[in-house]
């Protein structure tokens, strides 16, 4: 497949939602039939034969991405939900964001230890999210194989922070210097 210029379908929104952030809108990616379809390709083609068993998302833009790469890797789909959203028993994680702070929660049952497991979100920016839910995952004691973002802050050097956690494999689509 061709190189696709995925970083020409996401817009850039100076100062939004407060002073000082650089948003990422990816909606005007996810409405391009070609660019969305590519997008969830490359992801999953990346992580293809590794034996990947669930795929975790986190709400709410990680549900958009995750959904179609469990469903292309034949693996199952695990929601990590904010708070008070999930109905039984649950872990909890606390982290901070690059604007604010929040709290991330799985149902204790969502994962077992044999679990081959692929952490999936639009962006990873801080790393505060990708973070929390390696932590909330280390409660299963399942494999993380590996995590995979459609655009990587690198400006804000998220790796460092997540390599303090896990050395798996970080796969992303965009890379923001
Ligand atoms: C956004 C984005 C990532 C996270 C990345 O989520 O979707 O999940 O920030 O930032 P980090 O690497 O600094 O943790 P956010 O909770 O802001 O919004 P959402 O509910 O729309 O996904
Ligand atoms: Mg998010």
């Amino acid at each position: 497949m061709a190189a696709y210029d995925f970083n020409d379908k996401i817009v850039s929104i100076p100062d939004y939602p407060q002073p000082g952030v650089i948003f990422k809108d990816i909606t005007t990616l996810l409405r391009d039939a070609e660019g969305f379809q590519r997008a969830v390709d490359e992801l999953s083609n990346h992580f293809i034969n590794q034996g990947i068993t669930k795929v975790v998302g986190a709400e709410a833009r990680g549900f958009i991405i995750a959904a179609p790469v469990a469903y292309k890797l034949n693996a199952g789909l695990v929601p990590m939900r904010k708070p008070g959203k999930l109905p039984r028993e649950v872990y909890s994680q606390e982290y901070g964001l690059e604007y604010g702070s929040d709290e991330l929660q799985v149902h204790t049952d969502a994962i077992t230890k044999d679990d081959r497991v692929l952490l999936v979100d639009d962006l990873i920016a801080t790393g505060g999210t990708a973070v929390a839910q390696a932590k909330l995952l280390s409660k299963f004691g399942a494999t993380l194989v590996g995590m995979a973002f459609l655009m990587e802050l690198d400006y804000l050097n998220p790796r460092k922070v997540v390599r303090e956690a896990t050395d798996c494999d970080i796969f992303s689509l965009v890379h923001v210097s």
